[in-house]
């Protein structure tokens, strides 16, 4: 039995984090410490420094390139010290977010090219791919209605009109993906209630799991 990476893609608020960890707490019985789950950026001590550098509030100044080859660098430290050793291992890695997300953030969001981010990342992860990507897929509006349920007010007045376009472009550089890579990316449609979901990435998930399971 061989590893595998599995990584859950889809613009902000579209429920990966929530159903990752409901997915951890149904299987962590039955497959123990043959899962393994991850974020992105971050997932172990020098990749989460680089997420502190990456999400720090103090940083406005911060180049769009920078910031794309800031992803790149801590992709790679997660890829070598932690996705690959664990794969190696015969594990099962599930990832919160992982290249499909540069492609869609920086190179849709951002503007700077959807080939020139998967170009640059090439020399961070020599051609390491997902077995499987589960992308959930939702709307801009409704994704920004859900973050904005909790926040604070104030914030919410901040998402204005730029920031919609920027969701729409990195919405739009996920369905491009999608469509590009049927094989590699399944997805789901976010929309549903939070147990429909669950329970579309259970059965996309199955087969993988059954070679894991104890
Ligand atoms: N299917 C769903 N229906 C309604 N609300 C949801 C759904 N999935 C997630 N949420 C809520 O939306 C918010 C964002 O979910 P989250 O899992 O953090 O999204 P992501 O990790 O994709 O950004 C949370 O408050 C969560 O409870
Ligand atoms: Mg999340």
């Amino acid at each position: 039995m061989a590893g595998k990476f599995i990584t859950f893609e889809g613009t902000d608020g579209a429920g990966k984090t929530t159903i990752l960890n409901m997915v951890l707490d149904y299987l962590k019985e039955e497959m123990g410490d043959k899962l393994v789950t991850s974020r992105e950026p971050g997932g172990n001590p020098i990749a989460e420094s680089i997420r502190e550098v990456i999400l720090d509030r103090k940083n406005v100044d911060m180049d769009k390139r920078t910031e794309a080859l800031l992803y790149a660098a801590a992709r790679r430290q997660n890829i070598e010290q932690t996705v690959k050793p664990a794969i190696a291992d015969n594990k099962l890695v599930i990832c919160d977010r992982y290249l499909d997300s540069s492609i869609a953030y920086q190179g849709g969001g951002r503007e700077i090219g959807e080939d020139a981010i998967n170009e640059m990342n090439q020399f961070a992860t020599e051609g390491f791919l997902p077995d499987l990507t589960i992308y959930f897929n939702l709307p801009v509006e409704e994704g920004l209605k859900r973050i904005a349920k909790n926040r604070a007010e104030e914030e919410v007045d901040r998402l204005d009109v730029e920031t919609i376009d920027f969701h729409n472009r990195v919405h739009a550089a996920y369905q491009r993906l999608a469509k590009a890579n049927p094989k590699r990316i399944k997805s789901v449609d976010a929309t549903q209630s939070i147990d429909a979901v669950y329970q579309n990435v259970l059965e996309i998930l199955q087969p993988y799991l059954n070679e894991f399971k104890k």
